[in-house]
């Protein structure tokens, strides 16, 4: 865990970057730090490797002061990944990697066995890119170096301030999909600095708004989306929504083709399905099977968010489910609902020309 406790940084020339900065970060969290150009992200990143020492306030890393800490071993426990692509250009990618792994004497054996692991981990077949130099890999592959090689001597944190901002928006994206595939796989605490609402609500478990060296609002992206603190936070978010925090009853289909009355049933053809049955006052029955209606006991309610409702379709052959308040069938989500929403608020897809 990272905490900052009334951390204040004034530089010399007066500037007041960080202004009485309290904040939690939790182990294995996508921590992302946002605001405006000049708000005071990169100094409260630099502040936890001590690049930059605070003028008041303390900062702990798991529960022990950061002057308290070896300097060296403070900068090792934390990987560091800047926007421009810092890799040394005469040295080789496994050389590059192999930096911090060196400096540590590793030896060897285990450092080359790393590096393999490291490339792979980042699509990066090692026996083709290892012994290039960097100006013989593409802008999104060396910054997918420099991602690694933060992480070669295998720091707790990574701090990256702005790591994708340079890249086209194709490549940032699949970036994007590794770090957060990295994270989930090697349960980092990632700090994420960034000045895009789009890159911070695609990656970060919690948020944090600044301005003017302050926290404005700090939360889930859920949080700020649904309950912004003032309207500068409305403002910096737009209507940006997160589409995955979008309740069932938003998007299900309450006439949906998979949905009969008892009453009907005789009439209706046997081969739609899944076919979900109610009764008087829309008392949910069942799923019709061949001639029968059976129990049903994968259902989703109302309330329950886009992004849990697509983990009850995985528990099921089911391309549908019903959608039950109160024990009555109110609608169906199917596959296509979902296509057809995410759709709608994405807007149409842009199409490369050829
Ligand atoms: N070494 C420095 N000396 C004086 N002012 C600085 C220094 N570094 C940053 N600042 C100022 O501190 C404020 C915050 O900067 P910074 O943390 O880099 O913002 P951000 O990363 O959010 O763009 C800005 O006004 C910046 O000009
Ligand atoms: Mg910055």
């Amino acid at each position: 865990m990272i905490k900052f406790k009334n951390i204040t940084k004034h530089f010399a020339d007066g500037t007041k970057a960080v202004h009485e900065f309290n904040l939690k970060i939790n182990q294995g969290e996508l921590f992302v730090l946002i605001g405006p150009s000049g708000c005071g992200k990169t100094t409260t990143l630099k502040m936890i490797n001590r690049l930059i020492e605070p003028t008041n306030g303390q900062i702990f890393i798991e529960g022990k002061d950061i002057r308290d800490w070896n300097t060296q071993a403070l900068r090792w426990n934390t990987g560091y990944v800047l926007q421009q692509i810092a890799l040394f250009p005469t040295m080789t990618i496994e050389e590059n990697v192999s930096v911090v792994p060196d400096m540590k004497k590793w030896g060897k054996q285990k450092t080359k066995k790393r590096v393999d692991e490291l490339l792979d981990m980042v699509s990066l077949d090692p026996s083709l890119y290892k012994n290039r130099k960097p100006t013989e890999l593409s802008g999104g592959q060396q910054q997918r170096v420099g991602v690694v090689r933060a992480l070669a001597a295998d720091p707790d944190i990574l701090l990256m301030d702005e790591p994708f901002s340079a890249l086209d928006p194709l490549t940032r994206e699949q970036l994007q999909k590794d770090i957060r595939k990295l994270q989930t796989d090697i349960q980092k605490t990632i700090v994420f600095v960034t000045h895009d609402i789009d890159e911070a609500f695609a990656l970060g478990d919690r948020i944090c708004l600044m301005n003017e060296g302050k926290i404005v609002q700090a939360g889930t992206p859920r949080e700020l989306t649904r309950q912004p603190a003032n309207t500068f936070v409305k403002e910096f978010i737009g209507d940006k929504k997160n589409e995955w925090e979008t309740p069932v009853s938003e998007i299900m289909d309450p006439h949906s083709e998979f949905i009969a009355s008892l009453d009907s049933l005789n009439e209706l053809p046997l081969y739609t399905a899944p076919l979900y049955i109610f009764g008087a006052n829309h008392q949910f029955l069942g799923r019709r099977q061949g001639k029968e209606i059976v129990d049903h006991d994968i259902s989703i309610s109302p309330e329950t968010m886009l992004q849990e409702a697509v983990y009850d379709f995985e528990k099921t052959d089911a391309d549908a489910l019903p959608v039950i308040k109160e024990g009555k069938l109110i609608g169906v989500l199917s596959y296509k609902d979902i296509v057809r929403y995410l759709k709608d608020v994405n807007g149409p897809l842009e199409r490369e020309s050829m």
